[in-house]
Order: structure tokens, then sequence, then C-alpha cells
């Protein structure tokens, strides 16, 4: 059973260029509604769902003078007003906070967009007329990551928040659909080096923060483990002091640096440095540097190989990457529960 899960976890961590391809024509007949002069952008959504919008952020942040808040709770930002542009992203359109989230800024008189491939989050922008993005269902909502970004490209773009970014998207299908095979074999020294060990996460430029923590999801939900994660240079601030202890995280933490052409001469220098000042304090180091010219290109090489290395690391322990039985648990403890 665990052969036949994984394996169809590794194909869906393949297939992510295919998926992005798919997405930009899915996205391009979407109507995302009527609009512009936002003041701010609003992206709600849990785990699988809001690492997009946090992706988004860490590839816009710096670009573009509107701010795009990532959100992760049942309340909206104080900010959310008749002058801003929301997004509801939930896979399966169930999910309780972003439902809630989504009702607060039908109240705010938002601009509201739900991005989902059905549930209640379908039934409720339906009924209210909402703009409504719908991508394919049947997927871990993790392994709609595609489907669910270029949802939410699309729509800024569309509603002149962005400029265009259909040419980086092909450049980075091209690249990964390229590079597949080579990362896949890379994926897997990586996962080794991380095999019984806890994983330190590190990115060292905004760009890869949300890639961070997108290694840290994939790592818990399809490996099965905990993962530890931080950005560069503000870690040499504070958890550089507590690097390799408890006793026990020296011998059995593996750090994992993310580069990429914007990580700055002087952060290069600090990951250098702190690798020395703190030595004995993890068991491994590696680096891995993202590929590619665009900033999108970039930031999904170093997705892609987060991916592989879980679900490669999910081989080596034993484990099944799909079910995510805690999640499930958890969800249905709290409709048990009632609101
Ligand atoms: C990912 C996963 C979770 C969900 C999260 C929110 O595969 O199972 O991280 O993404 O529980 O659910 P959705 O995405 O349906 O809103």
């Amino acid at each position: 059973m665990v052969e036949a899960s994984s394996l169809k976890m590794r194909e869906l961590v393949f297939g992510l260029p295919e998926q992005l391809a798919e997405a930009r024509a899915i996205a391009d007949k979407v109507d995302y509604g009527r609009g512009g002069g936002f003041g701010r952008v609003v992206a709600a959504g849990m785990g699988g769902s809001g690492i997009s919008a946090y992706l988004i952020h860490c590839l816009l942040a710096d670009r573009v003078p509107t701010p795009i808040i990532p959100w992760h709770d049942y309340s909206i930002p104080a900010a959310a007003d008749r002058g801003s542009l929301f997004f509801a992203v939930s896979y399966s359109g169930n999910t309780e906070e972003t439902l809630t989230a989504f009702r607060q800024a039908l109240r705010r008189k938002c601009h509201v967009i739900a991005v989902t491939s059905g549930g209640r989050l379908a039934e409720l922008a339906e009924r209210a007329r909402l703009p409504l993005a719908v991508v394919p269902g049947g997927l871990p909502p993790r392994a709609a990551l595609g489907y669910l970004f270029v949802a939410l490209l699309a729509g800024l773009e569309r509603l002149r928040i962005c400029r265009s970014h259909r040419a980086d998207l092909s450049e980075a299908v091209k690249q990964m659909a390229a590079r597949r095979r080579v990362w896949f074999r890379r994926a897997g020294i990586v996962a080794s080096g991380l095999q019984e060990r806890l994983p330190l996460v590190y990115s060292t430029c905004r760009l890869l923060d949300a890639v961070a923590e997108r290694w840290r999801c994939q790592l818990n939900e399809n490996a099965k483990v905990m993962c530890h994660v931080n950005v560069f240079p503000e870690h040499n601030h504070n958890e550089v002091v507590g690097m390799g202890a408890p006793d026990f995280i020296a011998s059995r933490s593996a750090l994992v640096a993310l580069l990429d052409s914007s990580t700055g001469a002087r952060v290069r220098m600090r990951l250098k440095n702190v690798l020395g000042v703190t030595r004995g304090g993890y068991a491994k180091a590696m680096r891995l540097e993202s590929e590619g010219r665009s900033r999108l290109a970039r930031m999904f090489s170093l997705v892609m190989m987060g991916d592989m290395v879980s679900v490669e690391l999910a081989r080596l322990r034993g484990v099944d990457p799909v079910p995510v039985a805690r999640i499930a648990e958890l969800k249905r403890l709290m409709a048990e529960a009632g609101r």
C-alpha cells in the first residue's frame, strides 16, 4: 500500500510543470470581476492552500506597490475594507478558518474572489455571484499548488495589481520539465542527509522565505517529520546563539540553506561565518542554489526540489506520503463539536 501511494505523490510532484501550464489555461477563462485601484490585497488560506498566498507575497512584495498580505486565520486584518481585494483560497472549499475569513471579508465589502475546487466556498461564492476560480478537484490540497498559485497570480494580473508573468511561467514550466530527473537525483542525496535528523531549513533572501515554509509543510505532511525554518539575516541576531542546544540537537540536526541570485554577498558571507561559528552545533550542512532566469522560475526550482526531497524522505522512512490522518482527525473533531 505504501508503495502505490508513494508513487502517486511522486507522480504529482513530478507533474508540477504540467499542472502549472494547465493552470494558466484554466485561469485564462476565469472572470475575476471588475475593479482597480485596490489599496491592498489580502489572500486568506490554510496549509496547502495558504502557502500559495505566501509564495505570491514573496514573489511580488518588493516589486508591486500594493501590499499583499497572506493570512492564515479565522479573523481578517483590520485593513481589509471596501478598497481591498480579498482572495479566499481553500482547495476543498470546506476549511472553517477560510470560510469564516471569507464571510468577514463579505461583510467588510471587500472585492472577494474565491479560489477552490468546490465545497461550501464554491456554493457560497456562486450564491453571492462572486468571482470564482474553480480548479480541478480530487488531489491532496498540497499537490494542487500549481493550480492555486496560478489562479491567484492570474487574478492579480487581470486586476492590474502586477504585470503579466506569462513568459516567466513558461520559463519555469520548461525548466522544471527539463531538469526534474537531475533534481530528483539531487533530492535523493538531500533526503538521505536529512534521515533521522531534524531538518533546519534556512531561507537567505525574501524571494525564498515562502519556499522554505513550503519545505516545512511538505516535510511535515509527506515525510511525517518535524522541520524547523528560519530566515537570514534575522537568524544571525538570535537563533545563532541557540544552535546546537539542547545537546541532542547538535548531533541530530541537518541544515539546508536555500540560496538565490538575489542572496546578497554579505548574506552569503554570513552563512559561511555562521557555519563556522556554530560548527559542532549541527550534524550536516547542505546548500541549494535556485536555478533559472526569472524570479518565478527560480522560486519554483526550489519548490520542486523541496517537494522531491519530501517524497524521497518519505520513501526512506517507509511512510506513506499521501494520507494526513491527524489533519483529517482534527477537522473531524472540530466539525463534531459544532460552532
Ligand atoms: C495539504 C493539506 C492541508 C490543507 C489544509 C487546508 O494537502 O491536506 O494542509 O491544505 O488543511 O485545507 P484546504 O486546502 O482544503 O483549505
